[in-house]
């Protein structure tokens, strides 16, 4: 099917770039109200178009805060991180003097050793320190389309399998409480198809990936500390610094996040959201990229990226 690049007019969001590649701040919207369906479509064609949106000045409760993600999606039980009392699909991130690890710090795609992967997370901060605590966000788009024609061909024939037993409570900073389930571990595609863009994106990540199955260990151990490497790159990346009250809700089919912890012993805190996702899944068909939701109906996809009934 032929389609056609149709770029959505916004009428009740306003979009400035973070930069050129990924990342957009969204002003006009009250994320503690329920979305209206124009403004949903609209932040929805932001997240697809730009990967990553932030948001300044919201006042959200953990109810609006999942009530936001539902908009979205069903939302995501953590295996291990810390929630707060009665709300086991939120989050804590919380750092202050005690800390001696913070969790997100390093690389990563979240919890990419479930069999269906969050498709995306909201984390909102209410407090900042003065200065640090930024997230990087790097575009797998961006990371993919810089490799050569044969390492494409390459990485396309691969799977990679992604654990989290080394991330669990204590070890990865997120806390000495109870586990909400047992440590999963998958096997994904190392380049996957976006469902609702169908993009192409690169998907191992430092956090999870330990191995790519099918060649040799020395074979996995290069690879993969090359494609680690090729995802720092600066010309992927936006940087987002927070402020009291910001939001930032990312894609994690589409980008790494890396949160810095160079304001130790300073007081970072807040909470996040995570909206479960699907089994990553590479496609041959090679259709023209989507972006807005009038494309999505086009290409056979619904707004949360699933194949229409
Ligand atoms: C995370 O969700 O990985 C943490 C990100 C952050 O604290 O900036």
């Amino acid at each position: 099917m032929l389609l056609r690049y149709i770029a959505m007019q916004y009428e009740t969001i306003a979009v400035k770039r973070l930069s050129p590649v990924i990342g957009a701040q969204i002003d006009g919207v009250d994320l503690s109200e329920p979305l209206g369906n124009q403004t949903f479509a609209e932040l929805h064609d932001a997240l697809m178009r730009f990967q990553v949106i932030v948001f300044r000045d919201q006042e959200m409760t953990l109810d609006d805060q999942k009530r936001l993600g539902r908009h979205f999606g069903d939302l995501h039980v953590h295996p291990f991180a810390k929630t707060p009392e009665g709300h086991p699909e939120v989050l804590t991130i919380h750092a202050d003097a005690s800390n001696k690890r913070v969790a997100g710090h390093g690389w990563h795609t979240d919890v990419s050793c479930d069999p269906e992967p969050p498709m995306g997370s909201i984390l909102y901060l209410k407090t900042t320190p003065e200065t640090g605590g930024d997230t990087m966000f790097s575009s797998m788009y961006a990371a993919y389309d810089a490799l050569s024609a044969p390492v494409k061909a390459l990485l396309e024939g691969l799977e990679a399998e992604h654990r989290s037993e080394h991330l669990a409570s204590g070890n990865a900073g997120h806390g000495d409480h109870k586990d909400q389930r047992d440590y999963p571990a998958s096997v994904h595609p190392v380049v996957r198809t976006h469902p609702v863009t169908r993009r192409k994106a690169l998907y191992v990540n430092a956090g999870f990936t330990r191995r790519i199955l099918g060649i040799e260990r020395k074979e996995s151990d290069a690879l993969l500390e090359f494609l680690f490497d090729h995802v720092r790159t600066p010309e992927f990346h936006c940087r987002f610094a927070w402020e009291d009250n910001s939001v930032a809700f990312w894609d994690n089919r589409a980008v790494q996040h890396h949160a810095l912890w160079d304001y130790y012993p300073q007081v970072r805190s807040g909470f996040r959201v995570t909206i479960q996702g699907d089994k990553p899944f590479l496609s041959t068909d090679e259709s023209p990229e989507v972006h807005s939701d009038t494309s999505l109906r086009l290409s056979g996809y619904d707004l949360k990226g699933r194949p229409d009934s």
